[in-house]
C-alpha cells in the first residue's frame, strides 16, 4: 500500500506564524510539525510515500526531508499544489502515483500517541471502499462530525454549528482507487475547497465506508490552541518514554 502525505494551503489561521514559511515546518515540541506524519506511515509499514506541498517554501521539504534516510526510506515522492484548492483537490494528484493500488492519507498536522498498524492491516484485508479513523473530541464543531444511525456511519457533517455526535473524522483516510474518480465529480464547498467530507459521504452513500476508533490522544494543528496542545501532548510522551 502507498502512503500520502498532504501539506499544501496556506495555513492562515496561524498567521504570522506561516507568513514566511508553510505551517508543516513549524516546530511541534522538538521536531518539524511534518516528521510525525511521516513516522506514522513509516511506522505501519509504509515505504512509498508522497508527499504533496505546496506555496512558496515547497523547496523547504526537500532540504529538510531529502530521501527520507532519517526514516529509513531509500526515495521520497514529491508533488506541488498550487493555490488553496482544499485536502481533495490535493489528492487528486496523487493519482498518477497511486497508479491503481489503495492509498493511506494522512494530512501533514495530525498526531497521534499511538498507532495505525492494525487499521492499515485492516483495510489491506477490505476488498474495496474506503476506512476511516474517528475519535471522540470535547470539541467537535471544529471538524468533520460523524453521523450515526444504527450503529453505522449514515454521514459527515463539515463543522456542523449543533454536532450530531462527540465523534470525528481525524485527517486519516484509506481509500481504493476509485477515489480519484470520486474526486472529478466534486464541486468546491461555501469555503471555496473540494471537500475530503465529500469524498467519505460518496464512499458511505454506497455503503462501503468501514472505520475504526483512533487509541490514544490525538491532535491536529490548525490553529493556535491545537498547534500548542499537540506540543505538550508530544513532550508528555517523550517524558513517559524518555
Ligand atoms: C480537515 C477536514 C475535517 C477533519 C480535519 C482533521 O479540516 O476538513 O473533516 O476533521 O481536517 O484534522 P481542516 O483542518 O481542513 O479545517
Amino acid at each position: 500500500m502507498k502512503g500520502i502525505i498532504l501539506a499544501g494551503g496556506l495555513g492562515t489561521r496561524l498567521r504570522p506564524l506561516t507568513n514566511v514559511t508553510n505551517k508543516h515546518l513549524l516546530p511541534v515540541y522538538d521536531k518539524p510539525m511534518i516528521y510525525y506524519p511521516l513516522l506514522t506511515l513509516v511506522d505501519a509499514g509504509i515505504k512509498d510515500i508522497l508527499l504533496v506541498t505546496g506555496g512558496n517554501n515547497a523547496g523547504d521539504f526537500l532540504r529538510l526531508i531529502g530521501n527520507g534516510s532519517a526514516f529509513g526510506l531509500k526515495h521520497v515522492n514529491y508533488t506541488y499544489q498550487k493555490g488553496e484548492g482544499g485536502i481533495a483537490e490535493a489528492l487528486g494528484l496523487a493519482e498518477h502515483f497511486a497508479d491503481g493500488e489503495k492509498v493511506v492519507v494522512i494530512l501533514g498536522d495530525n498526531i497521534i500517541e499511538g498507532s495505525i498498524r492494525s487499521t492499515v492491516e485492516a483495510f489491506k484485508r477490505q476488498r474495496a471502499g474506503a476506512r476511516i479513523l474517528i475519535k471522540k473530541v470535547p470539541d467537535p464543531e471544529r471538524f468533520g462530525v460523524v453521523v450515526f444511525k444504527k450503529g453505522k456511519i449514515a454521514r459527515v457533517e463539515e463543522k456542523p454549528k449543533r454536532p450530531k455526535s462527540s465523534y470525528i473524522v481525524t485527517g486519516i483516510y484509506m481509500y481504493d482507487a476509485r477515489v480519484f474518480d470520486i474526486i472529478r465529480t466534486l464541486k468546491p464547498s461555501r469555503r471555496g475547497e473540494l471537500e475530503i467530507t465529500d469524498v467519505n459521504n460518496d464512499y458511505i452513500r454506497k455503503n462501503q465506508m468501514e472505520y475504526d476508533i483512533l487509541k490514544g490522544w490525538w491532535s491536529d494543528c490548525g490553529a493556535f490552541d491545537s498547534l500548542l496542545k499537540a506540543s505538550n501532548l508530544v513532550a508528555g510522551k517523550s517524558r513517559k518514554t524518555g
